[in-house]
């Protein structure tokens, strides 16, 4: 049962106790230190005892009844005090059942900390965006595969690629860079199911998928020589955390490769008002929803704040003339859609849907017309893990 615990006083009348690792005892006693610890916990703190249980990896049935026997000593012994589970939805049915306890014990409260992180996940789990998905990486391989050269990928290399959605980019790795080993995580699990099933249809070997959280990863501090992060840390509203993580999981010398949109610079021709004010109007929805879809010149400096070195900045340039022009006009109508759903989760004016539909359509035409110019610019930037960190 190698399961670690921290206790540590966190100020405001609130003491927190956080259990990492594997928590699947065979008995009841194997629990016995883990039981102490949160009693003593429990005796000393004042308010509320915070039990954080987001970066636990596995937790069984033992285990979750020694949790339910402490809320009921606790409920004896200290009936002041109050306790909150924090849990992450990597042990979903732990969910279901610590809200049980919360019902019967007032002075239990539990708190999903990456639902409340995420607010943008049911858009991007909408069978629309698998779509969206799907036709953006066919259109954007093609040119980010030199581009992952110059940024240090190769053969043989332990690669993580982090948020990896449908997994099409890890199927193009292993099939064009042939990595020792490659994973890649996401918070779907109808990506990742997807994911999954192309594996196992093409018989392919040494592709893992796992579920989990970018900002608390379930990886072994340096352990890939590249990390990946594509078009993702632009929809968290704290990058920083995502990437704090993706440094961690990387060895010294290794990589870190992100790439962000940059929707702001989005080039269409002719016009070009009409298509600028409606991605202008897009990113306003975005920002309302937590997503940054100007992120992209941003990576240099969001690398260099997280310490890495030797930076390298590309852009990934997909238009009408170098790419199938119905490919690239069927990814932005499906954004016409995402938009929408962005903006109603955000509870954004409906005007902005507006601009927003007749720029995209605009942009549509001009990819469409064969006088017509369009391009959509991605930021590739990546950035080295240091031997030492001061
Ligand atoms: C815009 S998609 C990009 C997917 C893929 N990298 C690509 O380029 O096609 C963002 C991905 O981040 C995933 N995601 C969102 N929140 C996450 C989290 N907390 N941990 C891991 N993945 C997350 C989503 O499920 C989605 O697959």
């Amino acid at each position: 049962m190698p399961v670690a615990l921290n206790m540590r006083l966190t100020g405001n009348e609130e003491q927190e106790v956080t259990l990492t690792g594997t928590l699947r005892p065979f008995v009841a006693e194997e629990m016995a230190s883990v039981r102490s610890s949160l009693e003593q916990a429990a005796r000393s703190a004042r308010g509320t005892l915070c039990v954080n249980l987001k970066r636990l990896k596995y937790m069984n049935n033992v285990a979750f009844l020694e949790l339910n026997r402490f809320v009921r000593w606790v409920a004896h012994a200290r009936p002041d005090l109050r306790i909150k589970f924090v849990l992450s939805s990597v042990i979903p049915w732990a969910i279901r059942k610590f809200q049980v306890i919360a019902e019967l014990y007032p002075a239990v409260t539990i708190e999903v900390y990456d639902k409340a992180l995420y607010p943008t996940q049911p858009v991007l789990e909408d069978d629309e965006f698998i779509n969206v998905l799907r036709m953006q990486e066919k259109l954007i391989w093609n040119h980010e595969q030199d581009i992952l050269v110059q940024h240090g990928l190769r053969p043989g290399l332990r690669v993580a690629d982090i948020c990896c959605g449908l997994g099409c980019f890890d199927i193009f790795i292993q099939r064009d860079f042939r990595p020792e080993y490659l994973v890649g995580v996401d918070h779907s699990r109808p990506l990742l199911r997807y994911a999954r099933q192309v594996v196992s249809d093409y018989g392919l070997e040494n592709i893992e998928y796992q579920y989990g959280d970018a900002a608390a990863l379930l990886l072994a501090d340096n352990s890939f020589d590249f990390v990946a992060c594509r078009l993702s840390l632009q929809i968290f509203h704290q990058p920083e955390k995502i990437l704090h993580e993706l440094v961690r999981i990387c060895r010294p010398g290794g990589r870190i490769y992100i790439t962000n949109e940059m929707l702001s610079c989005m080039v269409g021709y002719p016009n070009e008002e009409v298509i600028q004010q409606g991605y202008k109007s897009f990113l306003q929805v975005s920002r309302q929803g937590g997503v940054d879809l100007d992120m992209g010149p941003k990576g240099r400096f969001l690398l260099q704040g997280a310490g890495l070195e030797d930076i390298k900045i590309s852009q990934i340039n997909v238009s009408n003339t170098n790419s199938d022009p119905n490919d690239l006009a069927r990814v932005v109508e499906l954004w016409i859609r995402v938009a929408w759903q962005f903006g109603a989760a955000a509870g954004a004016d409906p005007s902005l849907h507006a601009d927003v539909e007749k720029g995209l359509r605009a942009h549509m035409e001009t990819i469409l017309s064969d006088r017509g110019y369009a391009v959509w610019p991605i930021i590739a930037a990546s950035g080295r893990k240091p031997f030492r960190t001061s």
